[in-house]
């Protein structure tokens, strides 16, 4: 789906995502949401805000499963997947706190294991993620799931590539202070997912878009192996989507 703009795009995520929603209330049944972070969902979720604002859409029967988080890093770091979520959607909606899911950053490692293996069985037990939304990295990674990622990886820490860690040094002061581990759902979990939504902004996405989308399913470039799964959409603006 190419859209105009990336806000275009997001809106109309947000207007599948409201649909999901309201189906599951209407079926008196939970909806499970994986969902990302970086730039690339912040209109995304702005428009889900204006949602629950403006047009009522309760996220209370809502539960979510964020992808990933950096590892270590304190939940109230300025860089934490933790505090991006709540502060760009989930302190401005209805949500209630314990359906939230958030790979935990502060965890003594000797638990990562473990802590790893629960967030598995936390999915499986609210009955598998029903929408599960994607960004994707220049390297084209999935969640953290980076360059070699088997497809039959699970929740699990992971070394981040330099390239990531220099992709996203503008958030920390240097890059150095960029964590070198992070948790993150693997790539079969995410396939688990009943269906997948990828979003992708600017000409810098383009090619590794095109790889993706068009390239062969390869564990080299982790997102071109969404496309063994059935229902997954890709909405890039015109730029994201210029190389396809
Ligand atoms: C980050 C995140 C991914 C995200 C990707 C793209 O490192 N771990 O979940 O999708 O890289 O980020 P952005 O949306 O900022 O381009």
């Amino acid at each position: 789906h190419i859209y105009e703009g990336a806000k275009e795009a997001s809106a109309a995520i947000a207007k599948t995502i409201a649909t999901l929603i309201r189906e599951k209330q209407q079926q008196g049944k939970p909806c499970v949401l994986g969902l990302a972070t970086g730039s690339s969902p912040r209109l995304l979720y702005a428009e889900l805000v204006r949602m629950h604002k403006e047009e009522g859409l309760s996220f209370q029967n809502v539960i979510s499963f964020n992808l990933d988080e950096y590892y270590p890093i304190d939940a109230d770091a300025l860089q934490s997947y933790n505090r991006f979520m709540h502060s760009n959607l989930f302190d401005h909606v209805d949500i209630r706190r314990e359906n939230i899911h958030i790979p935990d950053g502060t965890i003594a490692k000797d638990q990562v294991k473990a802590h790893c293996a629960a967030y598995e069985e936390k999915i499986e037990k609210a009955g598998g993620i029903d929408l599960q939304i994607l960004g994707i990295g220049n390297n084209g990674h999935i969640g953290f799931n980076e360059p070699g990622s088997s497809l039959f990886s699970k929740t699990r820490l992971i070394t981040l590539d330099n390239s990531t860690r220099l992709a996203n040094s503008f958030e920390f002061q240097t890059v150095s202070q960029v964590p070198r581990l992070a948790i993150t759902m693997g790539i079969q979990t995410i396939l688990k997912a009943k269906k997948i939504i990828l979003m992708a902004w600017g000409p810098l996405k383009a090619p590794v878009v095109q790889l993706a989308a068009e390239g062969a399913v390869t564990e080299q470039i982790p997102a071109s192996l969404l496309q063994q799964h059935d229902d997954v959409s890709f909405f890039m603006d015109t730029a994201a989507g210029s190389e396809l």
